[in-house]
């Protein structure tokens, strides 16, 4: 009886083991999107359910991690219920169709990527989202064929620090107008058949180009007048072969004079920078003046109720001293002085006590602000510096 039970036990756990390991990948993973919250963000983790259309999600998520799916299609209505997304994250989908309004509704959109898709044409509309910064689009295959007659809305309005066009197949980049913001552009991995400086002078913040396997159809004397601009504007470019540019060979090739063209652009996007950064500045001065009208108003509403209540006690103590005043003129006097007085001292009291509550909601208010701005940018800038494709991850991993 009990050896039946063990030979019994044993044969159901051999079973379920190997059950386990047979499908252990799948019974484990979750079949359903995951929502998660950090630094005040709500975030839902759609990533590798090979789901082929984006579910019904909770409402105010600010990340959404659908990478690694089989969505083939963004059509308007596609997102337009996640206006609050901040993080999106498309990547190894079947993409190959954008609609110009998918990302219409989507006004606070940061990052965005979209890479390893099998992107065909992208809509202007993207390039004219007001808040994005980082746009992947690495790996899309047929890119190009958008590129060769790319007819975009210039200026881009999006305030674009990184644009990743890296193994797009790309010949010939794009003029893209003025970026006055971009940081790294990586067009590395494309077979680039020209190089020419003007892709750059319309970009005056520019750090970091990555250049990787991009250049090798290209003659040494042909990068030469990049290379002086680079230099020139103090601009790191990652090449797979650095030894190239320290032969005689590429010694000897013509200098050629940076053009007044050249710098024209690089000028007018220091500009266009200045006002950016300007409008920047004025609209957190307002904010802070508002901020203070907002403290002051808290304060003087709270003065008044002060004095309110200080009237009414006031108002029933009258009627009483009027009894005594009846009974002596200078008693009523002196009661009278040290009303006066006191009032005049619970006024200013009462007073500096609304100002005061008012000041520190004011610092309070601002404070967070800057707390929150400050979080947000040291963690956009982790996930920035581990280049990270599942920026989720570290968006919301590092929460210590
Ligand atoms: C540029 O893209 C390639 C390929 O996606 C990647 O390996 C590389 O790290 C990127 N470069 C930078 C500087 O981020
Ligand atoms: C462009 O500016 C550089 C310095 O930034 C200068 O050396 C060069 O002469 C200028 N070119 C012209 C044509 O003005
Ligand atoms: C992305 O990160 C989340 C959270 O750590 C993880 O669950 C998921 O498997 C990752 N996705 C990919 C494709 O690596």
């Amino acid at each position: 009886m009990i050896r039946s039970f063990f030979i019994w036990l044993g044969l159901a756990l051999s079973v379920s083991c190997k059950e386990l390991t047979d499908l252990e990948a799948l019974a484990s993973a979750p079949t359903r999107c995951t929502y998660e919250h950090a630094y005040d963000m709500l975030g839902a983790h759609c990533g590798g359910l090979r789901l082929t259309k984006i579910p019904s999600l909770r409402g105010g998520i600010e990340i959404l991690d659908f990478s690694d799916n089989k969505l083939q299609e963004l059509h308007a209505d596609t997102l337009s219920s996640y206006s609050s997304i901040k993080f999106l994250y498309l990547a190894e989908n079947q993409i190959y169709m954008i609609d110009k309004d998918a990302f219409a509704s989507l006004s606070y959109l940061q990052t965005l990527d979209l890479s390893k898709n099998v992107i065909l044409a992208l809509p202007d509309s993207i390039f004219q989202l007001p808040s994005l910064r980082k746009l992947y689009l690495s790996g899309n295959p047929l890119l190009h064929m958008s590129f060769k007659d790319l007819t975009i809305t210039k200026p881009i309005q999006a305030p674009l620090e990184l644009l990743d066009l890296s193994d797009c197949k790309i010949n010939k980049l794009p003029d893209w107008g003025i970026l006055p913001k971009m940081v790294l552009y990586n067009i590395s991995h494309n077979p680039l058949t020209t190089l020419e400086p003007q892709h750059f002078s319309t970009m005056c913040k520019l750090a970091k180009v990555d250049l990787t396997k991009s250049i090798d159809n290209l003659k040494l004397c042909e990068l030469k007048a990049t290379v002086i601009w680079f230099q020139e504007k103090n601009v790191y470019f990652h090449l797979s072969d650095y030894n190239r540019l320290n032969t005689r060979e590429f010694d000897n090739c013509p200098k050629p004079e940076i053009s007044a063209t050249l710098n024209a652009s690089y000028h007018l996007c220091e500009k266009v920078y200045t006002q950016v950064q300007n409008a920047k500045t004025s609209r957190r001065t307002w904010l802070t003046i508002s901020g203070g009208l907002a403290g002051f108003l808290v304060g003087f509403v709270l003065l008044l109720y002060i004095m309110h209540r200080h009237n009414v006690a006031q108002t029933k103590r009258t009627a009483k001293e009027k009894t005594a005043a009846a009974a002596g003129v200078k008693t009523a006097t002196a009661v009278q002085n040290t009303k006066t007085s006191r009032r005049t001292w619970l006024t200013i009291s009462g007073g500096l006590a609304g100002f005061l509550v008012g000041f520190v909601l004011l610092l309070y208010i601002m404070h967070r602000h800057n707390v929150a701005q400050t979080k947000r940018t040291a963690k956009e800038k982790t996930a920035a510096a581990a280049g990270v494709k599942n920026a989720t991850a570290v968006l919301l991993n590092d929460v210590s």
